[in-house]
Protein backbone atom coordinates (compact mmCIF):
# COMPACT_ATOMS: atom_id res chain seq x y z
CA UNK A 1 0.00 0.00 0.00
CA UNK A 2 1.28 3.50 -0.74
CA UNK A 3 2.24 5.78 2.27
CA UNK A 4 2.66 9.26 1.68
CA UNK A 5 6.05 10.91 2.70
CA UNK A 6 4.26 12.12 5.43
CA UNK A 7 2.73 8.97 6.64
CA UNK A 8 6.08 7.18 6.02
CA UNK A 9 7.21 9.32 8.38
CA UNK A 10 4.81 8.03 11.09
CA UNK A 11 6.36 4.86 9.85
CA UNK A 12 9.45 5.17 10.79
CA UNK A 13 9.20 6.66 14.16
CA UNK A 14 9.23 9.95 13.73
CA UNK A 15 5.96 10.62 15.88
CA UNK A 16 7.11 8.25 18.51
CA UNK A 17 6.03 4.17 19.79
CA UNK A 18 2.30 4.74 19.61
CA UNK A 19 1.75 6.69 16.14
CA UNK A 20 4.23 3.91 14.82
CA UNK A 21 2.40 0.98 16.19
CA UNK A 22 -1.23 2.35 14.96
CA UNK A 23 0.35 2.87 11.25
CA UNK A 24 1.63 0.00 10.90
CA UNK A 25 -1.41 -1.70 12.07
CA UNK A 26 -3.14 0.42 9.24
CA UNK A 27 -0.21 -0.54 6.68
CA UNK A 28 -0.31 -4.31 7.31
CA UNK A 29 -4.12 -4.70 6.88
CA UNK A 30 -4.21 -2.59 4.11
CA UNK A 31 -1.62 -4.88 2.43
CA UNK A 32 -3.89 -7.94 3.39
CA UNK A 33 -6.51 -6.43 1.74
CA UNK A 34 -5.02 -5.14 -0.90
CA UNK A 35 -5.91 -1.17 0.04
CA UNK A 36 -4.35 1.33 -2.62
CA UNK A 37 -3.55 3.98 0.54
CA UNK A 38 -4.84 5.61 3.72
CA UNK A 39 -8.09 7.70 3.35
CA UNK A 40 -9.40 10.11 5.80
CA UNK A 41 -12.22 9.53 8.37
CA UNK A 42 -14.60 11.18 9.89
CA UNK A 43 -14.87 9.22 12.96
CA UNK A 44 -14.12 6.17 14.76
CA UNK A 45 -15.78 4.53 16.96
CA UNK A 46 -13.90 2.18 19.51
CA UNK A 47 -14.93 -1.16 20.98
CA UNK A 48 -12.72 -3.31 23.38
CA UNK A 49 -13.70 -1.45 26.26
CA UNK A 50 -14.92 -3.79 28.60
CA UNK A 51 -12.90 -5.19 30.90
CA UNK A 52 -14.77 -8.32 30.56
CA UNK A 53 -13.44 -8.60 26.93
CA UNK A 54 -9.73 -7.43 26.98
CA UNK A 55 -8.92 -8.36 30.04
CA UNK A 56 -5.03 -7.65 31.74
CA UNK A 57 -3.83 -7.74 28.80
CA UNK A 58 -6.05 -4.75 27.28
CA UNK A 59 -5.58 -2.65 29.58
CA UNK A 60 -1.75 -2.76 29.69
CA UNK A 61 -2.06 -2.02 25.74
CA UNK A 62 -3.98 0.85 26.63
CA UNK A 63 -2.51 2.09 29.82
CA UNK A 64 0.88 2.12 27.27
CA UNK A 65 -0.33 4.45 24.47
CA UNK A 66 0.48 8.05 24.47
CA UNK A 67 -0.78 10.45 21.58
CA UNK A 68 -3.90 11.82 20.74
CA UNK A 69 -6.71 11.15 18.54
CA UNK A 70 -6.87 12.80 15.23
CA UNK A 71 -10.76 12.55 14.76
CA UNK A 72 -13.41 12.49 16.82
CA UNK A 73 -14.24 9.46 18.61
CA UNK A 74 -16.07 7.63 20.79
CA UNK A 75 -16.05 4.69 23.36
CA UNK A 76 -18.04 1.34 22.96
CA UNK A 77 -20.15 0.02 25.95
CA UNK A 78 -18.06 -0.82 28.98
CA UNK A 79 -18.70 -3.81 31.40
CA UNK A 80 -20.94 -1.29 33.82
CA UNK A 81 -22.77 1.13 34.39
CA UNK A 82 -20.05 4.08 35.58
CA UNK A 83 -22.34 5.46 38.39
CA UNK A 84 -24.80 2.87 39.68
CA UNK A 85 -22.53 -0.40 39.23
CA UNK A 86 -23.13 -1.62 42.59
CA UNK A 87 -26.46 -1.57 41.77
CA UNK A 88 -25.44 -4.12 38.41
CA UNK A 89 -23.82 -6.23 41.34
CA UNK A 90 -20.42 -5.58 39.82
CA UNK A 91 -17.22 -6.14 42.14
CA UNK A 92 -14.83 -3.50 43.55
CA UNK A 93 -12.12 -4.99 41.65
CA UNK A 94 -14.06 -5.24 38.17
CA UNK A 95 -14.90 -1.24 38.57
CA UNK A 96 -11.48 -0.29 39.54
CA UNK A 97 -9.75 -2.22 36.59
CA UNK A 98 -12.73 -0.84 34.38
CA UNK A 99 -12.64 2.64 35.58
CA UNK A 100 -8.39 2.72 34.64
CA UNK A 101 -9.22 1.19 31.08
CA UNK A 102 -11.82 4.21 30.17
CA UNK A 103 -9.43 7.10 31.61
CA UNK A 104 -6.60 5.53 29.34
CA UNK A 105 -8.74 5.88 26.60
CA UNK A 106 -9.89 9.44 28.09
CA UNK A 107 -5.92 10.04 27.98
CA UNK A 108 -5.82 9.38 24.29
CA UNK A 109 -8.62 12.23 23.51
CA UNK A 110 -11.54 9.62 23.08
CA UNK A 111 -14.56 10.69 24.02
CA UNK A 112 -15.84 8.40 27.16
CA UNK A 113 -19.51 7.85 25.98
CA UNK A 114 -19.75 4.65 26.37
CA UNK A 115 -22.28 3.29 23.69
CA UNK A 116 -23.28 1.06 20.88
CA UNK A 117 -25.60 3.54 19.22
CA UNK A 118 -23.40 6.68 18.95
CA UNK A 119 -25.68 8.13 15.98
CA UNK A 120 -28.36 8.68 18.59
CA UNK A 121 -26.54 11.21 20.39
CA UNK A 122 -23.88 13.06 18.10
CA UNK A 123 -25.27 13.46 14.34
CA UNK A 124 -21.50 15.17 13.51
CA UNK A 125 -19.78 11.67 13.06
CA UNK A 126 -21.08 10.35 9.86
CA UNK A 127 -22.65 11.25 7.09
CA UNK A 128 -23.88 10.12 3.18
CA UNK A 129 -20.71 8.85 2.16
CA UNK A 130 -18.27 9.90 5.10
CA UNK A 131 -15.12 7.22 5.31
CA UNK A 132 -15.29 6.44 9.12
CA UNK A 133 -14.00 3.73 11.11
CA UNK A 134 -16.21 1.62 13.80
CA UNK A 135 -15.81 -1.24 15.25
CA UNK A 136 -18.70 -2.31 16.94
CA UNK A 137 -21.39 -4.57 14.86
CA UNK A 138 -24.42 -3.09 15.49
CA UNK A 139 -23.01 0.31 14.74
CA UNK A 140 -21.07 -0.80 11.59
CA UNK A 141 -24.70 -2.14 10.27
CA UNK A 142 -26.30 1.35 10.76
CA UNK A 143 -23.21 3.21 9.84
CA UNK A 144 -22.86 1.95 6.70
CA UNK A 145 -26.83 1.15 5.70
CA UNK A 146 -29.08 3.72 7.19
CA UNK A 147 -26.61 5.97 7.74
CA UNK A 148 -24.85 5.31 3.82
CA UNK A 149 -21.24 6.29 5.65
CA UNK A 150 -18.58 3.91 4.84
CA UNK A 151 -17.09 1.62 6.94
CA UNK A 152 -15.42 -2.08 7.32
CA UNK A 153 -15.74 -4.15 10.26
CA UNK A 154 -13.03 -2.87 12.67
CA UNK A 155 -11.68 -4.64 15.30
CA UNK A 156 -11.07 -2.43 18.79
CA UNK A 157 -7.07 -2.19 17.61
CA UNK A 158 -7.74 -0.71 14.40
CA UNK A 159 -10.34 1.30 14.76
CA UNK A 160 -8.13 3.02 17.37
CA UNK A 161 -5.05 3.15 15.21
CA UNK A 162 -7.30 4.55 12.56
CA UNK A 163 -8.42 6.88 14.94
CA UNK A 164 -5.10 8.31 16.52
CA UNK A 165 -3.51 8.65 12.57
CA UNK A 166 -7.10 9.85 11.14
CA UNK A 167 -6.98 7.68 8.34
CA UNK A 168 -8.50 3.80 7.32
CA UNK A 169 -6.97 1.78 4.48
CA UNK A 170 -8.82 2.22 1.26
CA UNK A 171 -10.43 -1.44 0.99
CA UNK A 172 -13.90 -3.51 0.88
CA UNK A 173 -17.09 -1.04 2.17
CA UNK A 174 -14.65 2.21 1.08
CA UNK A 175 -15.32 1.04 -1.86
CA UNK A 176 -18.07 1.52 -4.65
CA UNK A 177 -18.40 -2.79 -6.17
CA UNK A 178 -18.33 -3.76 -2.51
CA UNK A 179 -21.46 -2.19 -1.95
CA UNK A 180 -23.72 -3.49 -4.52
CA UNK A 181 -26.56 -6.37 -3.15
CA UNK A 182 -25.87 -9.99 -3.54
CA UNK A 183 -29.23 -11.40 -2.61
CA UNK A 184 -32.39 -10.33 -2.74
CA UNK A 185 -34.17 -10.94 0.86
CA UNK A 186 -38.31 -11.06 -0.13
CA UNK A 187 -40.23 -10.93 3.44
CA UNK A 188 -43.99 -11.79 3.40
CA UNK A 189 -44.66 -10.67 6.67
CA UNK A 190 -46.07 -7.92 8.57
CA UNK A 191 -43.43 -7.06 11.11
CA UNK A 192 -43.15 -4.71 13.90
CA UNK A 193 -40.46 -3.71 16.46
CA UNK A 194 -38.30 -6.72 18.12
CA UNK A 195 -39.95 -8.48 14.94
CA UNK A 196 -37.13 -7.02 13.28
CA UNK A 197 -34.49 -8.51 15.34
CA UNK A 198 -36.46 -11.88 14.69
CA UNK A 199 -36.07 -11.39 10.82
CA UNK A 200 -32.38 -10.02 11.61
CA UNK A 201 -31.40 -13.19 13.69
CA UNK A 202 -32.86 -15.43 11.03
CA UNK A 203 -31.19 -13.67 7.65
CA UNK A 204 -27.72 -13.59 9.17
CA UNK A 205 -27.69 -17.19 9.96
CA UNK A 206 -28.52 -17.59 6.13
CA UNK A 207 -26.89 -15.21 4.13
CA UNK A 208 -23.25 -14.72 6.58
CA UNK A 209 -21.23 -11.68 5.02
CA UNK A 210 -23.42 -11.37 1.78
CA UNK A 211 -25.24 -7.97 1.18
CA UNK A 212 -28.49 -8.69 1.91
CA UNK A 213 -31.40 -6.16 -0.55
CA UNK A 214 -34.64 -6.53 1.84
CA UNK A 215 -38.56 -5.90 -0.21
CA UNK A 216 -40.56 -5.55 2.97
CA UNK A 217 -43.92 -4.73 3.41
CA UNK A 218 -44.38 -1.50 5.20
CA UNK A 219 -41.27 0.86 5.78
CA UNK A 220 -39.63 0.00 9.36
CA UNK A 221 -38.56 2.98 11.64
CA UNK A 222 -34.75 4.04 12.02
CA UNK A 223 -35.01 1.64 15.53
CA UNK A 224 -36.63 -1.17 13.57
CA UNK A 225 -33.78 -0.87 11.38
CA UNK A 226 -31.02 -1.06 13.98
CA UNK A 227 -32.18 -3.93 15.21
CA UNK A 228 -32.31 -5.63 11.90
CA UNK A 229 -29.16 -4.88 11.39
CA UNK A 230 -27.75 -5.67 14.70
CA UNK A 231 -29.41 -9.09 14.51
CA UNK A 232 -27.83 -9.86 11.04
CA UNK A 233 -24.17 -9.12 12.21
CA UNK A 234 -24.21 -11.49 15.37
CA UNK A 235 -25.92 -14.10 13.84
CA UNK A 236 -24.49 -13.87 10.24
CA UNK A 237 -21.43 -11.26 9.60
CA UNK A 238 -23.65 -8.63 7.35
CA UNK A 239 -22.10 -5.35 7.73
CA UNK A 240 -23.99 -3.78 5.17
CA UNK A 241 -27.96 -4.13 3.66
CA UNK A 242 -30.19 -2.02 1.48
CA UNK A 243 -33.96 -1.43 1.98
CA UNK A 244 -35.99 -0.94 -1.36
CA UNK A 245 -36.85 2.48 -1.12
CA UNK A 246 -35.76 3.08 2.39
CA UNK A 247 -31.89 3.01 2.42
CA UNK A 248 -29.85 6.02 1.06
CA UNK A 249 -28.28 3.79 -1.30
CA UNK A 250 -30.96 1.27 -2.14
CA UNK A 251 -31.83 3.06 -5.11
CA UNK A 252 -28.82 2.87 -7.00
CA UNK A 253 -29.13 -1.25 -7.29
CA UNK A 254 -31.77 -3.74 -9.10
CA UNK A 255 -32.64 -6.50 -6.96
CA UNK A 256 -29.89 -9.53 -6.92
CA UNK A 257 -31.25 -12.29 -8.72
CA UNK A 258 -30.94 -14.74 -6.03
CA UNK A 259 -33.83 -14.81 -3.56
CA UNK A 260 -34.89 -16.08 -0.17
CA UNK A 261 -38.57 -15.81 0.64
CA UNK A 262 -39.16 -15.22 4.34
CA UNK A 263 -42.82 -15.71 5.81
CA UNK A 264 -44.48 -14.77 9.07
CA UNK A 265 -44.13 -18.09 10.55
CA UNK A 266 -40.54 -18.30 10.59
CA UNK A 267 -40.51 -14.78 12.54
CA UNK A 268 -42.81 -16.67 15.01
CA UNK A 269 -40.48 -19.55 15.40
CA UNK A 270 -37.74 -17.48 16.71
CA UNK A 271 -40.07 -16.80 19.49
CA UNK A 272 -40.22 -18.23 23.14
CA UNK A 273 -41.57 -18.35 26.39
CA UNK A 274 -40.07 -19.19 29.53
CA UNK A 275 -39.62 -18.07 33.35
CA UNK A 276 -36.54 -15.77 32.95
CA UNK A 277 -34.90 -14.23 35.96
CA UNK A 278 -33.69 -11.21 34.24
CA UNK A 279 -35.44 -9.57 31.53
CA UNK A 280 -33.32 -7.10 29.72
CA UNK A 281 -33.84 -4.40 26.76
CA UNK A 282 -31.56 -2.72 25.07
CA UNK A 283 -29.38 -3.85 22.90
CA UNK A 284 -28.44 -1.96 21.06
CA UNK A 285 -28.61 0.64 23.09
CA UNK A 286 -32.08 2.09 23.46
CA UNK A 287 -33.27 5.25 21.77
CA UNK A 288 -35.92 7.90 23.81
CA UNK A 289 -38.64 6.81 21.28
CA UNK A 290 -37.54 3.01 22.98
CA UNK A 291 -37.66 4.44 26.68
CA UNK A 292 -41.38 6.00 25.92
CA UNK A 293 -42.71 3.09 24.31
CA UNK A 294 -41.52 0.90 27.69
CA UNK A 295 -42.55 3.71 29.69
CA UNK A 296 -45.77 3.74 28.34
CA UNK A 297 -45.47 -0.26 28.79
CA UNK A 298 -44.61 -0.34 32.54
CA UNK A 299 -47.14 2.52 33.76
CA UNK A 300 -49.00 1.89 36.39
CA UNK A 301 -47.19 -2.51 37.30
CA UNK A 302 -44.65 -3.15 39.64
CA UNK A 303 -41.96 -5.93 37.95
CA UNK A 304 -41.62 -9.02 39.88
CA UNK A 305 -38.25 -9.72 38.49
CA UNK A 306 -34.96 -8.16 37.82
CA UNK A 307 -35.36 -5.15 34.55
CA UNK A 308 -32.63 -3.78 32.92
CA UNK A 309 -33.01 -1.05 30.35
CA UNK A 310 -29.72 -0.50 28.68
CA UNK A 311 -29.27 3.28 26.73
CA UNK A 312 -26.80 5.89 26.52
CA UNK A 313 -26.02 8.10 29.85
CA UNK A 314 -26.45 11.10 27.23
CA UNK A 315 -30.46 9.94 27.12
CA UNK A 316 -30.50 8.72 30.35
CA UNK A 317 -29.11 12.45 31.37
CA UNK A 318 -31.54 14.09 29.05
CA UNK A 319 -34.33 12.67 30.10
CA UNK A 320 -34.84 11.98 33.76
CA UNK A 321 -38.44 12.39 34.08
CA UNK A 322 -38.73 9.54 31.72
CA UNK A 323 -35.83 7.65 33.52
CA UNK A 324 -37.93 8.27 36.39
CA UNK A 325 -41.77 7.33 35.33
CA UNK A 326 -39.75 3.76 34.31
CA UNK A 327 -37.96 3.12 38.01
CA UNK A 328 -40.98 3.68 39.29
CA UNK A 329 -42.10 0.03 38.37
CA UNK A 330 -38.74 -1.35 40.10
CA UNK A 331 -36.85 -1.65 35.79
CA UNK A 332 -33.42 -0.24 36.30
CA UNK A 333 -32.16 2.11 33.59
CA UNK A 334 -28.57 1.76 32.97
CA UNK A 335 -26.06 3.40 30.81
CA UNK A 336 -22.46 2.48 29.60
CA UNK A 337 -22.80 -0.75 29.55
CA UNK A 338 -24.92 -3.92 28.49
CA UNK A 339 -26.33 -7.04 29.00
CA UNK A 340 -23.74 -8.70 26.77
CA UNK A 341 -20.28 -6.87 28.20
CA UNK A 342 -20.99 -6.51 31.92
CA UNK A 343 -19.92 -9.72 33.43
CA UNK A 344 -23.16 -8.42 36.07
CA UNK A 345 -25.37 -10.50 33.82
CA UNK A 346 -23.62 -13.60 34.41
CA UNK A 347 -25.12 -14.43 38.01
CA UNK A 348 -28.90 -15.37 36.08
CA UNK A 349 -29.90 -18.13 34.33
CA UNK A 350 -32.02 -16.93 32.16
CA UNK A 351 -32.41 -13.81 30.46
CA UNK A 352 -35.36 -12.77 28.22
CA UNK A 353 -34.63 -10.22 25.31
CA UNK A 354 -36.35 -8.51 22.51
CA UNK A 355 -32.99 -8.25 20.63
CA UNK A 356 -31.99 -10.82 17.90
CA UNK A 357 -28.19 -9.59 18.59
CA UNK A 358 -28.76 -10.70 22.15
CA UNK A 359 -30.71 -13.21 21.32
CA UNK A 360 -27.41 -14.65 19.78
CA UNK A 361 -24.57 -13.59 21.86
CA UNK A 362 -25.89 -13.86 25.79
CA UNK A 363 -25.39 -17.93 25.51
CA UNK A 364 -22.38 -17.49 24.44
CA UNK A 365 -21.01 -14.52 25.89
CA UNK A 366 -22.68 -15.09 29.10
CA UNK A 367 -23.24 -18.65 29.99
CA UNK A 368 -26.39 -17.70 30.37
CA UNK A 369 -30.46 -19.45 28.46
CA UNK A 370 -31.24 -16.92 26.30
CA UNK A 371 -35.88 -16.54 25.69
CA UNK A 372 -36.39 -13.99 22.74
CA UNK A 373 -39.54 -12.58 23.33
CA UNK A 374 -41.57 -9.48 21.57
CA UNK A 375 -41.45 -6.27 23.76
CA UNK A 376 -45.09 -6.79 24.82
CA UNK A 377 -44.36 -10.32 25.65
CA UNK A 378 -41.34 -9.15 27.97
CA UNK A 379 -42.71 -6.64 29.73
CA UNK A 380 -45.62 -9.75 30.53
CA UNK A 381 -42.56 -11.80 32.16
CA UNK A 382 -41.25 -9.08 34.09
CA UNK A 383 -44.59 -8.59 35.92
CA UNK A 384 -45.56 -11.78 36.68
CA UNK A 385 -45.22 -13.10 40.26
FE1 LIG B 1 -24.75 -2.74 22.05
FE2 LIG B 1 -24.18 -4.56 23.86
FE3 LIG B 1 -25.99 -5.07 22.07
S1 LIG B 1 -22.75 -3.29 22.78
S2 LIG B 1 -25.41 -3.91 20.27
S3 LIG B 1 -26.11 -3.46 23.63
S4 LIG B 1 -24.42 -6.47 22.72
Amino acid sequence: MYLTPEEEAIFNGERGATYQKAIEILAALGDIYGADRLIPIKSAQIAGVSYKTIGEAGLEWISDLKGKVAVPSILNPAGMDRECWKEMGVSQDFADKQQKIIRAYEALGVRTECTCTPYSIFDNLAGLGDHVAWSESSAISYANSVIGARTNREGGPSALSAALIGKTPNYGFHLDENRKPDILIRVDAALHNSDYGALGYIVGEMVGDKVPFFKLKSAPSKDELKSLGAAMAASGAVALYHVSGITPEAGKYDPPEEKIMIEQGQIKEVYSSGEPDLIAFGCPHSSVEELVGLARLLDGKKVKKDVWICTSRAIKKKHPELVKQIERSGAKVFCDTCMVVSPASERFNCMMVNSGKAHKYVPNLCGVKSIMATTEECVKAAVRD
